[in-house]
């Protein structure tokens, strides 16, 4: 990511949410994105993706830079590199949960029955292996999260990019699943960044990335975590000091 910035119109007003953002990431890296609710999390990872277009700069990856490309080849690239896991699913409602997952590969001209295979290892993987003939709108919303999950693996993509993948989740199938992400990434040398307003998530990063007022603040993984129990801690004791004085 190079000099990135994106500006929406609003009325005659222009609001810039991200200004000449900087960023390289490693493979086989895990990346958590932080920040409040409208500091731009989902917009980055729209450029990332090639799903939208910046104002300036340049979104290069292995070489190749993504936001030069004309919306067709940017599709391809991006169903043919990038896993995206929607904050909103995106999974398509007149399709089975296991047709859902199938598509991508087939779209990429994949093998059918290998296709298949995988299709249905990643719905066990999110422990959804027995809802592959269900359609979306028949699961809750934390299963139908799995599901996007499930889908954005299948094509083992290098790249995967995830909008508060676990939003839906209870805390504990929340782990479960982050667990999975987190030995994928590391067993197939794949790159991830994850989108989150839950600073807890900061620990399974290997690095720690923050939108504040549209600049991007990397923060080394290890002393973030220390950080954050300390803030925690602070918040508790505000906490205790406000039910104390009630
Ligand atoms: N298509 C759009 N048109 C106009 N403004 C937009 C558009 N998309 C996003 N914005 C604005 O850009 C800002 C950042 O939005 P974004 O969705 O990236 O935030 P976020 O960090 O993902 O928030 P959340 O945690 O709530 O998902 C918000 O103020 C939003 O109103
Ligand atoms: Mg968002």
């Amino acid at each position: 990511m190079k000099q990135l910035s994106k500006s929406y119109q609003e009325g005659n007003k222009r609001r810039l949410v991200l200004n000449e953002l900087e960023l390289s990431v490693a493979e086989g890296q895990m990346y958590v994105l932080l920040g409040r609710s409208g500091s731009g999390k989902s917009t980055m990872l729209n450029l990332l993706s090639g799903i939208d277009q910046p104002d300036t700069g340049q979104v290069i990856i292995d070489g190749t830079d993504i936001s030069k490309m004309n919306e067709k080849d940017r599709t391809k690239y991006r169903r043919d590199n990038i896993g995206f896991v929607f904050q909103s699913f995106n999974l398509i409602s007149t399709l089975t949960v296991f047709e859902n997952v199938v598509l991508p590969l087939s779209l990429k001209g994949d093998n059918p029955a290998e296709s298949k295979q995988k299709a249905q290892f990643f719905l066990d993987q999110v422990g959804l292996g027995d809802r592959g003939g269900s359609y979306p709108d028949r699961l809750s919303g934390g299963e139908q999260q799995r599901v996007a999950i499930a889908r954005a693996l299948a094509h083992e993509p290098k790249f995967i990019l995830a909008d508060e993948p676990t939003g839906n989740l209870d805390y504990k199938t929340g782990s479960l699943v982050l667990n999975m992400l987190s030995d994928l990434i590391r067993d197939n040398s794949r790159t991830m960044i994850i989108a989150t307003h839950d600073r807890e998530m900061a620990q399974i990063a290997d690095q720690v990335l923050e939108l504040r007022e549209g600049s991007l603040h990397t923060m080394n993984a290890s002393l973030n975590v220390a950080k954050l129990s300390e803030q925690a801690q602070a918040i508790n004791e505000t906490e205790s000091t406000k039910a104390f004085r009630a």
